[in-house]
């Protein structure tokens, strides 16, 4: 059992959590993240470590579906019932000649602070590139400022600042020159696809961080298998950072839609409870 020593909704659908796990939070590396059930019966999720400070791990997460929903209804002092990790490759942090652009879009903004905090710590040169939907679903703007040398956001519907998406801000950085020597993106896999084509002709090495659907997160049932540069790998081992221009984002789009069916009855099942009980 693993109590929640911290709960806040950041901003609409998307919550701040932190737990008390020390074997993970003392072990954790950017990069990696941690296998949850929010109760015995209940399925395993994959959540990305946020940040880890001495006993607890903070997840940044969405509610998408069931489980995201049921982890939201707890509060702090509760308990889910297992946390697994630290699970994954960690990032891969050097120091470079060049600027190091690390994009989070949506929830995936929360992933890339460690990463931006290892490299800024090996004296890169850090251009961070935050996108939400709308102004009122960004997050951590201070934090992200208070760390990177310089931050672009954008919003898709222009409520704050650039309007466009997260490969608008990258083209204005590619358009003024600047010496670009990696490229790391998190977040829904469309924007990432769309990032890796934006810096293949430009032949700048590109990071993704993939979110396959996981059950075991540590190899041994191959749910989370990727193909990558026509290669099979397991995300919850080899990843889940790959090089992107090598990723075959249509296989990744295709799995991802494996159990729609099966969510959206129980998401539906659930909707109906609620309104069933708000009616009486
Ligand atoms: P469901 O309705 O069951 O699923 C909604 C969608 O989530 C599905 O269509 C599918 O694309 C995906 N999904 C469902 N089950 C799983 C599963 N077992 N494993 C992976 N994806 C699944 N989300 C966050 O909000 N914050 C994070 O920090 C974060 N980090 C992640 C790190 C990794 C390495 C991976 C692989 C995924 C991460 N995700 C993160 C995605 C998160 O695991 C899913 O949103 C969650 O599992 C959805 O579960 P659900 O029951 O609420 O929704
Ligand atoms: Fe089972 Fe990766 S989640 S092999
Ligand atoms: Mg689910």
């Amino acid at each position: 059992m693993f109590k929640i020593t911290y709960k806040e909704e950041i901003c609409p659908t998307i919550f701040a959590m932190k737990f008390s796990a020390p074997f993970v939070a003392r072990n954790a590396k950017p990069g990696q993240f941690f296998i949850l059930r929010v109760y015995e019966k209940g399925e395993r999720i994959p959540l990305t470590i946020a940040d880890y400070e001495k006993d607890e791990i903070t997840a940044i997460f969405q509610t998408v579906g069931l489980t995201t929903y049921l982890l939201s209804y707890k509060d702090v002092g509760e308990y889910v019932s297992d946390i697994v990790g630290p699970l994954g490759t960690p990032s891969e942090i050097k120091k470079y000649d060049g600027s190091v652009v690390i994009i989070g879009g949506g929830v995936g903004i929360a992933p890339i602070y460690p990463i931006v905090r290892e490299f800024k710590k090996l004296g890169n040169k850090v251009i961070t590139i935050l996108g939400a939907r709308s102004k009122n679903l960004l997050f951590w703007e201070e934090r992200f400022k208070n760390l990177a040398d310089e931050v672009l956001i954008t919003t898709d519907d222009g409520s704050y600042v650039i309007k466009g998406f997260v490969t608008d801000a990258l083209k204005i950085l590619i358009d003024r020159g600047e010496k670009i020597s990696q490229v790391t993106a998190i977040g829904p896999p469309i924007m990432m696809r769309n990032v890796c084509n934006l810096t293949k002709p430009y032949n700048i090495k590109t990071i993704v961080s993939l979110n396959s659907i996981m059950v075991d997160g540590t190899g041994m049932c191959g749910v989370c298998r990727v193909e990558v540069g026509n290669e099979t790998k397991l995300t919850c081992q080899d990843g889940p950072e790959f090089d992107g221009h090598l990723v075959n984002f249509e296989l990744l789009f295709e799995r991802l839609k494996m159990y729609q069916a099966e969510e959206k009855m129980i998401m539906n099942y659930l909707e109906e409870k609620r309104r069933i009980l708000n009616a009486n």
